[in-house]
């Protein structure tokens, strides 16, 4: 930039002294171009969405774990927005970098490539600790790594806590509630779960760190907040997670028939992500402590979601019927009165309205994975296998068909 400007100068010191027309009009052109470079260079200056100014004061450090994955990246935009100052901890085990690229070089903004299995010290008034492969295939594919990331990780975010005296609020999952006997799932229902089944290594490290989030409080007097998190979906979501909605959404816009197990009279019940984010920050900013459900609870039987998703894509394909697999739950809804009452939240979104906008998403991925536009930019579980919704996905040498 400088060494333009200078050339500029130099320029027109050249066009005082040097008389010739010719060498004039030289240099005019010359200057032409130089303007046009300048221009050039400022345009590719990456703009930013805009935030919320706040004086340096008032402005909160937080922290968010596993900020590079779905849920995660949706808070960073929220909360960048409102004018914080960010810190996103990510190993990129399933999050991606262009989650959150809109935000890299931002002065709020800070992305730091950690595991957090190992230590981390920095200085931050709150924590939002997301970090946490979410999903079967990813939770199963290295289940002691699961139990790491949410044993050990939660203890060095709750130690990190401690030591700043930050906030921390975790975000646990319906999933501790195992295959329940309570319908709907009040937060007093202490669940039933299997400890040694493959979905243990999540089930029970969230709850072991709930236990510790509570163990923090009691003994070290740290502030906790625990979100019990149900179904949720929206743009940036795995698109091979092996879930209902992703699945159907895949199959539809492939023009494959929808396959479902069982005869799609179980019910699920599926949060958009811009209502869990206001959850989420209405809980960290409450004074409420138990664990609170966050998950919408209307109910859809499978195959009402399946011909919704089919209809909205507009293709005539068959809804095709499968035998029902073994642990699958019949039903999952949160109740969600303490929620309603404590942080005055309950979801906004409708299902159309949600899955409009994540079909969306899914059109776009697809198209850029078709140009190839990809540049490398995946996450590390991306490599390892492409789940198509028919398959079942092999985990380290075991079958389990997928499907939540
Ligand atoms: N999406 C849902 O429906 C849902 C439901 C219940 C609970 N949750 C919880 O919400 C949180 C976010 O889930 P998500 O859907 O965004 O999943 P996600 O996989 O998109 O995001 C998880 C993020 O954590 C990162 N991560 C994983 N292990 C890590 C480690 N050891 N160190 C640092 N980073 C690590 C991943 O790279 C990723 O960016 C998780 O804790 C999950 O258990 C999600
Ligand atoms: C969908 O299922 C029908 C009936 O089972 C079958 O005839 C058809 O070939 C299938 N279509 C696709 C695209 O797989
Ligand atoms: C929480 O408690 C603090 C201190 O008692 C109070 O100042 C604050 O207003 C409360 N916040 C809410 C959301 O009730």
């Amino acid at each position: 930039m400088n060494f333009c400007i200078y050339l500029i100068v130099f320029a027109f010191i050249q066009l005082e002294t040097i008389k010739s027309e010719e060498t004039i009009q030289d240099l005019k052109t010359k200057i032409d171009e130089l303007k046009s470079k300048l221009e050039e260079l400022e345009k590719s200056h990456k703009v930013y969405p805009k935030v919320k100014f706040f004086p340096l004061n008032d402005q909160k450090r937080i922290l968010i774990t596993g900020g590079a994955g779905f849920v995660g990246s949706h808070l960073v935009d929220r909360l960048m927005r409102e004018g914080h100052r960010v810190t996103v901890a990510d190993n990129f085990f399933t999050g991606t970098k262009s989650n959150i690229e809109h935000w890299i070089g931002h002065p709020n903004f800070e992305l730091i490539n950690h595991d957090i299995v190992n230590p981390l010290y920095i200085e931050v008034d709150e924590i939002y600790h997301l970090a946490s492969p979410a999903s079967p295939p990813h939770y199963m594919y290295n289940p002691i790594k699961t139990i790491k990331t949410n044993t050990i990780g939660t203890i060095n975010m709750l130690g990190l806590a401690r030591r700043v005296k930050a906030r921390l609020l975790f975000t646990s999952t319906s999933e501790v509630y195992g295959d329940p006997e309570v319908h709907p799932q009040p937060e007093t229902y202490w669940g039933n779960v299997n400890p040694i089944g493959p979905r243990a290594c999540y089930d029970e490290s969230k709850r072991v760190a709930e236990a510790m989030c509570y163990a923090y409080a009691k003994q070290e007097r740290v502030q906790v907040r625990i979100a019990r998190i149900f179904n949720t979906y929206g743009p940036r979501m795995n698109l091979n997670d092996g879930r209902v909605v992703s699945n159907f959404i895949l199959q539809s816009l492939r023009n494959e028939n929808i396959t479902l197990y069982g005869d799609g009279s179980q019910t699920r019940s599926f949060q958009y992500i811009d209502d869990l984010v206001n959850g989420l920050v209405s809980l960290m900013n409450s004074n409420y402590t138990k664990p609170v459900n966050l998950g919408n609870p209307d109910e859809y039987t499978v195959h009402q979601l399946a011909t919704i998703i089919r209809d909205m894509i507009g293709n005539r394909n068959e809804i095709i019927m499968k035998e029902k697999m073994e642990d699958d739950p019949q039903r999952r809804k949160p109740d969600i009165t303490i929620a309603k009452e404590h942080l005055n939240w309950e979801p906004k979104v409708t299902l159309t309205d949600g899955i409009q906008r994540t079909v969306e998403y899914f059109r776009r991925e697809l198209n850029k994975n078709k140009n190839n536009q990809h540049n490398g930019e995946t996450s590390n579980m991306h490599n390892f296998y492409y789940l198509s919704a028919n398959e079942e996905v092999e985990v380290k040498n075991k079958n389990y068909k997928i499907e939540l």
